[in-house]
C-alpha cells in the first residue's frame, strides 16, 4: 500500500492562494517542498510532482496575471516571459562546470556568507558563439535553485521608440526580482546595437547608465544572468558587474562524445562511433549535433531499423565542409575514391573509419588509399 502524503498547512493555504493567483513563483517553490517532502513518503508522488513543476504556467495573458508583466510602451509586446526549467542534461567543460557549481553553491550559502561580509553580487555573465548551451544553463540554474527564470529579450528592450529603452530596462529590474526568481538578460549585446544610425550617442550613455544604475540596485539576494555571442561589444563598465564569467567556446572532443552519445545514441554510443563523429565535427556546436542526431533519430524510426551512423556522419561531413570551405562544393559529387583519399587527408580518418562513412568494406579502402 501507498504510504499517505502529509501537507503542512500553512503550505496548503499558500499553494491555494498562489494557484489562484497565478503566481508561479510561489507554486513551484511550495511544489518543490512538497516534492522533496513526498518523496520521503512515496517516491512516485515525487516525482510525479517535479514532473508537473516543469510544465509552463498558462500564459500570463489569459490568467489575466499579464497586467503587472512589464510591457514596450510602443508595441505593449511582454518585455519578460517566463520559461520552463530544461529537461534536457547539459554537458560542460570542466572549466565552465566549475564556475556553474561555484554560483550555485555561493547562492545557496549567501546567508552564511553574508553573515562574514562575503557575500557579492550573484551576476553571472556568459559569452560565446550561437548554439553551445549559454540558454541552457541558465535554465538549468533556475532549476537547480527551485526558482522561476524570467528571460528577457534585450532586443525588444532596445528596438522600442527612443526614449523608452531606459524606461524598459527599470521596469524590467523593478518587476523580476520582486517576483523572485532568475532574471536571465538573453543578446545582452543588443544593448551595444544603440549606437546604430537611428539613436544618438547621447541616447547609448543613457541607456548603458540605466542598465549599470539598475545592476548595481538590485538587492544582494538578485540573481542576474545575461548572454551574448558578442562580448567585445560590452561595454567594460558592465563587465566589472559580473564576477561570475562563462567563456563558452565550440566543444572540445571529448564533450562531443558526450554530446553524440546523448543525442544519437541515447547514452549507448560505442567509442568507436562517437570517436568517429567527434572527428567529423570540428565546427559543430552543441545545437549542430543536437539537429544531425534527430534528423538520424527520426530516419531510423520511419525505416524501423537502428541509427544510421554513416548517414549522421555524412551529415557532419555537409555541415563541416559548408563551414569552412563556404558551400560544400569540394565535398559533393566525389566518387568513392576520390570520398575515401578527402576523409583520410582532411579528418585523418583511419580505414575502418572511412569505410563506417561510406559504407564500403576495409578492403576498398584500403585499395583505395594504396592507389
Ligand atoms: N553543452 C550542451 N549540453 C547539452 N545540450 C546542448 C549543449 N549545447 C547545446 N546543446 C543543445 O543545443 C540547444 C541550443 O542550445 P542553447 O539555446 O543553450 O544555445 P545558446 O548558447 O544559448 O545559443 P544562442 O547564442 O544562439 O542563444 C540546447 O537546447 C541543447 O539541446
Ligand atoms: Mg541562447
Amino acid at each position: 500500500m501507498q504510504s499517505p502524503v502529509t501537507i503542512n498547512g500553512h503550505d496548503l493555504v499558500l499553494l491555494v492562494n498562489a494557484a489562484l493567483e497565478a503566481n508561479y513563483s510561489d507554486v513551484r517553490k511550495v511544489g518543490s517542498k512538497l516534492a522533496a517532502q513526498s518523496a520521503k513518503a512515496d517516491l512516485e508522488i515525487g516525482q510525479l510532482i517535479k514532473t508537473s513543476l516543469q510544465k509552463r504556467g498558462v500564459p500570463l495573458r489569459t490568467s489575466g496575471y499579464s497586467e503587472s508583466l512589464p510591457t514596450d510602451p510602443k508595441s505593449r509586446a511582454p518585455l519578460v516571459e517566463e520559461q520552463p526549467w530544461p529537461v534536457t542534461p547539459i554537458f560542460l567543460e570542466e572549466k565552465i562546470k566549475n564556475v556553474f557549481d561555484s554560483f550555485l553553491s555561493d547562492i545557496k550559502h549567501h546567508e552564511k556568507l553574508a553573515k562574514h561580509g562575503l557575500a557579492g553580487k550573484s551576476n553571472l555573465l556568459m559569452s560565446g558563439p550561437p548554439g553551445t548551451g549559454k540558454t541552457l544553463v541558465a535554465g538549468h540554474i533556475a532549476a537547480q535553485l527551485g526558482l522561476p527564470l524570467y528571460i528577457v529579450r534585450l532586443d525588444s528592450l532596445v528596438s522600442s521608440l527612443l526614449g523608452d529603452t531606459a524606461k524598459n530596462i527599470r521596469g524590467v529590474f523593478d518587476y523580476v526580482p520582486k517576483m523572485g526568481g532568475v532574471l536571465f538578460l538573453d543578446e545582452f549585446d543588443a544593448i551595444a546595437k544603440v549606437r546604430d544610425d537611428k539613436h544618438e550617442l547621447g541616447e547609448l550613455k543613457r541607456v548603458v547608465n540605466t542598465l549599470i544604475q539598475a545592476i548595481d540596485a538590485l538587492d544582494d539576494r538578485a540573481i542576474l544572468i545575461a548572454a551574448t555571442n558578442h562580448s567585445e561589444l560590452l561595454d567594460r563598465a558592465i563587465w566589472r558587474r559580473f564576477p561570475y564569467r562563462m567563456n563558452f567556446a565550440l566543444p572540445s572532443n571529448d564533450l562531443k562524445k558526450h554530446l553524440w552519445d546523448h543525442f544519437l545514441f541515447k547514452g549507448k554510443g560505442i567509442e568507436l562511433n562517437l570517436t568517429l563523429l567527434s572527428r567529423l565535427s570540428k565546427s559543430l556546436s552543441g545545437a549542430d549535433i543536437e539537429s544531425i542526431s534527430m534528423a538520424a533519430r527520426r530516419d531510423a524510426i520511419k525505416k524501423d531499423s537502428e541509427v544510421d551512423v554513416s548517414l549522421a556522419a555524412m551529415a557532419a561531413i555537409e555541415f563541416e565542409t559548408q563551414n569552412s570551405e563556404g558551400n560544400g562544393d569540394e565535398w559533393h559529387g566525389k566518387s568513392n575514391k576520390q570520398a575515401t583519399n578527402y576523409l583520410h587527408e582532411k579528418f585523418g580518418l583511419s580505414h575502418i573509419e572511412i569505410s563506417k562513412v561510406l559504407n564500403i568494406s576495409r578492403q576498398t579502402v584500403s585499395g583505395y588509399l594504396r592507389g
